[in-house]
């Protein structure tokens, strides 16, 4: 079996939800108000936080086991220690607000990451304590030590990523489905008012769904499945959040401005894929943006 066979092997065993679960709430009342959740998960920026963020400690501490390879260079090693050291907590901590909104998969593989994350970095601290105390060999094996640890927790992580599609855009990945042609929504009038409306369009032999929101006269058109985990954004809300009209999802929340499709509140820090709309005879036209089609 492949290593990423094992790792799938690890998000089967409903047996960690035991000890996930009770940690997940701590987290979630650790990290309040919302502002804070919103803040480490990148809402803000439009982009998930924590791939930003991890770049520090692994930049950090791949250089400085390079670093220490070259002995007039070990001083220099330290201080990147160090560096990595302290840019590993709000990295710990973006990481641990996205893991506490995730599916049951990636949460028991999160905590594995988590685990390996956390012995890594004690390690280092046991790395730059021994460099304090003059004992340099032991302070190498423990950093060298941490960066193995670090490096398949990155591992990890990447599956997290990639197969098991913890921070890709649900709604990105729905609008390749769709024809790139002009969709026929119906008319104007069926719309109901302030509140989303399911309509579909034609993706292949599937149809996909779409949610759609009147104002008056204007219409915007959105993916229908959530960009944080696909949830159904026709069965969610219209609600002002901080001075904007915002779409809610029905599963955890996330507000997306109607105007922008930008997040307003996570978890999502992903944009809503949004529909170019035009009126044609009373009748309500959508198709994808350019760079989806
Ligand atoms: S699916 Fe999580 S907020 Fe929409």
């Amino acid at each position: 079996m492949s290593l990423m066979g094992i790792l799938d092997r690890v998000a089967d065993v409903d047996a960690f939800d035991k000890v996930i679960e009770p940690a997940r709430r701590a987290v979630n009342a650790a990290l309040r108000p919302q502002s804070v959740k919103d803040l480490l998960h990148g809402t803000w920026l439009g982009h998930a936080l924590h791939p930003v963020l991890v770049q520090v400690p692994v930049g950090s501490w791949i250089s400085a086991g390079l670093l220490d390879a070259i002995p007039p260079m070990r001083p220099a090693a330290t201080v990147l220690i160090g560096t990595g050291v302290a840019a590993a907590v709000p990295a710990s901590l973006s990481g641990a607000a996205d893991w506490s909104e995730q599916d049951t998969g990636v949460r028991r593989l999160g905590a594995l990451h988590a685990v390996a994350n956390s012995a890594a970095l004690g390690l280092y601290v046991g790395s730059l304590v021994a460099r304090g105390k003059g004992r340099g060999t032991l302070g190498r094996v423990l950093s060298y030590a941490g960066l193995g640890l670090a490096t398949g927790s990155a591992a990890i992580g990447g599956h997290m990523s990639y197969a098991q599609s913890s921070g890709a855009s649900h709604s990105a990945t729905a609008a390749r489905a769709l024809t790139s042609d002009w969709i026929d929504l119906g008319p104007l009038d069926d719309l109901p008012e302030g509140r989303p409306a399911l309509r579909t369009g034609k993706g292949g032999s599937v149809a996909v769904p779409l949610a759609a929101v009147r104002r008056g006269t204007k219409v915007d058109v959105f993916i229908g499945a959530c960009s944080h985990l696909a949830g159904p954004l026709y069965e969610g809300g219209v609600e002002d959040v901080r001075g904007r009209e915002c779409l809610v999802c029905p599963w955890h929340g996330s507000a997306f401005d109607l105007d922008s499709g930008s997040p307003r509140r996570g978890p999502a820090a992903n944009p809503q894929e949004k529909l170019e709309v035009r009126m044609e005879a009373g009748r309500v036209m959508a198709r994808l943006p350019a760079r989806n089609r």
